[in-house]
């Protein structure tokens, strides 16, 4: 048996050492070091071309880590249907996605537009002089700023992209000598990133040239201390709405025990309830980001920024709400989701990853607004779905019957076993215990 590696010890120049070797480091952790190192092994890709697309994406890299692609189908916007990929570990949001979309496939489908696809970054910086004398250069440095960032932005230009507009903040009451130059971007159908903070880090260089070499400046004014340049991932310019409208009559037959008129009242009194309560509005906003982050992951998207957004922008009245809402007028019955969604199609990860590349395609190539449309109305119908569920049924009896699977795989149910148990939990409460206690009983049984 190999040496175990002590916990606390420091490893110098790990990401220089060859794969097979930082496995080993790894395997030293396990109590089975063997096979541990098979385990991780077999994931690797055979195709070893493939394999190396994957190692350079991140760092130390030792294995892939599989979560599950499916589709949501019938996902109909503004009258063209899609087959959705979503990429999710988690059991039930991509039933639920294709259920609520299928649904409102029937009744007029999702409806959505782009307000505006405009990003933002930041040079942030500090300099002790009398803001006026700052303010009277300024049209000079955006001028400079514009000329020295040609060779960045020429090709964005060629799509339509390109800087929009400069702006200089004073933020000198909240924090001693600080400003921001605040710059708008378009940046089409790319999700920009690398084109903003290239642009940004230009402007900051142009800044402490300009700065140094002004004749008018004199003593301290020449110095500018560039804190940081960064694109920012709140984007209340780049925003995507969607929504689904109906009258009562269509939502007659969602359950049983209510009416069209009732269902619709419930279903918005829960909306309202996400709307001012935080606690409420967490869990509300995480099941709508179970269908926006699955889209984003499948098509290569950045999902921790379009979070990172998502969160900010339901806090923007300073009280963190929902991102939904519902509007009931007459019998008439209007539900929304209003949210940043910064995404791309082209570049990044959407085109490297063979899987995003491929998620793509199945959307029929869309544009950015396009997807932004898609996976807003993913994020609606999953949270459509959660809330007919909440309101009627309550989400364990579909949630747990989903999970059964992963619970089978848990007892190592052989395939018999996982017939006998499907059967049986069709008319009955799924639990672990309950799951547990019926393999068992199989298992005696013989
Ligand atoms: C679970 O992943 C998501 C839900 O909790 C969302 C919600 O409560 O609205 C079902």
């Amino acid at each position: 048996m190999p040496r175990r590696r002590k916990r606390d010890l420091i490893i110098k120049g790990f990401s220089k050492l060859l794969k097979e070797d930082k496995l080993k480091i790894v395997a030293e952790l396990m109590d089975n070091q063997l096979e541990t190192i098979e385990l991780l092994k077999s994931f690797w890709y055979a195709d070893t071309e493939k394999q190396k697309i994957f190692d350079e994406f991140s760092e130390n890299t030792i294995t892939n880590f599989y979560i599950p692609y499916g589709v949501a189908p019938n996902v109909m916007v503004n009258g063209k249907t899609y087959l959705v990929p979503m990429v999710i570990e988690e059991s039930s949001v991509v039933a639920a996605a294709s259920s609520a979309a299928r649904f409102w496939s029937e009744h007029g489908g999702f409806h959505a537009e782009v307000t505006d696809t405009v990003k933002e970054g930041q040079v942030h910086f500090q300099w002790e002089g009398p803001t006026a004398k700052l303010q009277s250069v300024f049209n000079e440095l955006k001028a400079l700023f514009r000329e020295n960032t040609r060779h960045i932005t020429a090709n964005m230009e060629k799509r339509g992209g390109g800087i929009l507009d400069f702006e200089l903040i004073d933020k000198t009451g909240q924090l001693k000598n600080y400003y921001q130059i605040k710059v708008t971007f378009e940046t089409k159908d790319s999700m920009g990133a690398n084109f903003i903070n290239s642009c940004l880090e230009e402007f900051a260089k142009t800044l402490r040239e300009f700065f140094a070499n002004y004749e008018a400046f004199e003593g301290k004014e020449k110095e500018v201390l560039v804190i940081m340049s960064i694109l920012s991932n709140y984007t209340p310019q780049c925003l995507v709405k969607t929504w689904v409208e109906g009258d009562f009559k269509d939502l007659e037959n969602i359950d049983n025990s209510l009416t069209g008129e009732q269902f619709a009242r419930k279903f918005e009194t829960a909306v309202r309830i996400a709307e001012i309560d935080v606690y409420r509005a967490t869990t509300h906003n995480k099941g709508i980001f179970n269908g926006i982050d699955s889209v984003a992951i499948a098509t290569g998207n950045d999902f921790r920024a379009i979070e990172a957004a998502g969160h900010a922008y339901a806090s923007r009245s300073g009280r963190y709400q929902s991102l939904s809402h519902v509007k009931i007028t007459g019998t008439h019955f209007k539900y929304w989701i209003e949210t940043p969604l910064a995404m791309g199609t082209v570049g990044g990860l959407t085109s490297l990853h063979p899987l995003a590349k491929s998620s793509l395609e199945m959307l029929g190539k869309p544009s950015a607004k396009e997807l932004m449309m898609i996976t807003a109305a993913v994020g609606l119908a999953n949270n459509f779905a959660a809330l007919r569920s909440l309101v009627t049924k309550g989400i364990q009896v579909g949630h747990m019957k989903m999970h059964l699977m992963n619970i089978l795989n848990y007892y190592k149910a052989t395939l018999e076993e996982k017939e006998k148990a499907q059967a049986y939990f069709a008319n009955h409460k799924v639990s672990f215990a309950e799951v547990g206690e019926f393999i068992n009983n199989l298992r005696l049984a013989l």
